[in-house]
């Protein structure tokens, strides 16, 4: 009961800040396009140096690339960022391998993007990411198809109250951190070798969050994980969107040095309308309308009600919108070479100062070796 009520707490006052950040940011590019119209810009700094900005879809940030070469897997493609990443990688050619717990569910998202498209290269394979023997049983079986790999987005996650995964590891740092932390360092070698034969970049993605700069106090809670005392879900989902980020960093330095054409970055989606928060009684549209119900830009009362029902959807991205930066970092020309980086809205960004702590990403790369080695027992 008090798991619950903290679950919705927490996320409603995640939504809050996610939905208001991206309302802020709103106005101010739009005080950037006035002030551009005026003068002789023209919209021209309401883009991104992309060229795209965070109102973009997958579909036109990827609009003319031919990706029929390549092969990703994308986990937690059943729902959400990832079914929307699935479709727009397999319209631009890639052949997709799907990474769900839920088979089924995989399978009806197979469907529905096949019927749109016939020539779409989808394949559905099992994996429970708060699971290792999962993880390590999806690899096995993906490496004995002999398939190439060039795209890997780490996009399964969860926002949960306490709970331990089947490796007895508290199941948000499990699930949106270990198990994908795992699943990159099995797939690293088919990764390089493809990378060597063909001679084109590798590219593995993790879909972090902005959540990540709201963490336990020292990042990471390196002595013990797990210990519910001391759980606190949005500092927990925090801290595993940070540990998503300190890999990719961590990543990113390893393959420079090791001179492998493969690069890591890390990004956030943005407040999307998904069902990440489906533990949940708020929607986000509730929240964006409580955001604006309260909001200063609104001050007078007759106003409120009206402009929160009819804008409530201005407030968060669709998820074709959500799916674009994922797109973007996966297929774009533009991000060749770029290794290292976070990005938001198809533009690289700031992640915060403890994500970019080399020591801390070190620390959590010998700590989750560590985990995965001993099945869960640092
Ligand atoms: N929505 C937002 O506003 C937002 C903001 C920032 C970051 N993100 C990040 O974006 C990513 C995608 O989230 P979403 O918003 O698209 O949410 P979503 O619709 O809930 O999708 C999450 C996906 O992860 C899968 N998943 C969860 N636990 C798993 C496990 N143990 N093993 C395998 N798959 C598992 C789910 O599978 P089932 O279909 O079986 O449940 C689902 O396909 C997450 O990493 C999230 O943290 C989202
Ligand atoms: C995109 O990123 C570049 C470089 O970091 C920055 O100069 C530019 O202002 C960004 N554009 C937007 C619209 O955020
Ligand atoms: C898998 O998805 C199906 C269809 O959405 C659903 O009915 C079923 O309950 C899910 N199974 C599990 C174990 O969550
Ligand atoms: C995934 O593993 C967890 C334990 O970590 C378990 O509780 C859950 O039922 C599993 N889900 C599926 C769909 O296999
Ligand atoms: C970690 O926390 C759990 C639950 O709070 C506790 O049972 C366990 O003994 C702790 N482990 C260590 C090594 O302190
Ligand atoms: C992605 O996140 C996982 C889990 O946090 C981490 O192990 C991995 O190195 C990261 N990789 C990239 C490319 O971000």
């Amino acid at each position: 009961m008090r798991w619950d009520l903290t679950v919705h707490l927490f996320t409603s006052l995640l939504s809050i800040y996610q939905a208001s950040n991206f309302f802020l940011e709103r106005l101010k590019k739009d005080k950037v396009r006035k002030k551009d119209t005026r003068g002789m810009g023209l919209f021209s700094s309401r883009k991104a140096h992309s060229g795209f900005s965070g109102s973009n879809t997958a579909e036109e940030v990827t609009r003319g690339i031919d990706a029929t070469a390549l092969t990703a897997i994308i986990t937690g493609a059943s729902s959400g960022i990832g079914s929307e990443t699935e479709r727009i990688l397999a319209l631009r050619g890639v052949h997709v391998v799907i990474a769900v717990r839920n088979m089924s569910k995989g399978q009806a998202v197979k469907e529905a993007i096949m019927k749109e498209n016939s020539n779409a290269k989808v394949d559905v394979m099992e994996i429970n990411l708060s699971s290792m023997a999962s993880v390590r049983k999806f690899a096995s079986e993906f490496k004995s198809l002999n398939l190439p790999l060039n795209i890997l987005i780490n996009n399964a996650g969860v926002a949960t109250y306490f709970k331990l995964s089947q490796d007895n590891i508290e199941m948000m740092f499990a699930t949106n951190h270990l198990g994908h932390f795992l699943l990159t360092n099995l797939l690293l070698e088919t990764m390089k070798s493809t990378a060597d034969q063909s001679n084109i970049e590798g590219r593995i993605i993790n879909v972090s969050s902005n959540a990540h700069k709201y963490s336990y106090n020292g990042g990471i809670l390196f002595d013990n994980i797990s210990d519910e005392s001391r759980f606190n879900i949005m500092w927990a989902y925090a801290q595993s969107k940070l540990a998503n980020v300190l890999h990719a960093n961590e990543l990113a330095r390893r393959l420079k040095e090791e001179g492998v054409l493969i690069t890591s970055n890390s990004l956030t989606p943005g407040a999307v309308e998904t069902n990440i928060f489906r533990d949940t009684i708020l929607s986000g549209k509730t929240v964006a309308a409580i955001f604006l119900l309260r909001s200063k830009y609104f001050p007078y009362s007759f106003l409120r009600t009206s402009i929160a029902t009819s804008l409530g959807k201005y407030f968060l991205k669709t998820v074709q919108q959500g799916a674009s930066t994922t797109c973007y970092v996966a297929l774009h020309p533009n991000v060749k070479g770029v290794n290292g980086e976070y990005f938001r809205n198809n533009n690289i960004s700031e992640s915060n100062s403890k994500a970019q702590d080399t020591e801390l990403s070190k620390k959590l790369w010998d700590f989750s070796i560590k985990l995965c080695e001993n099945n869960g027992n640092a």
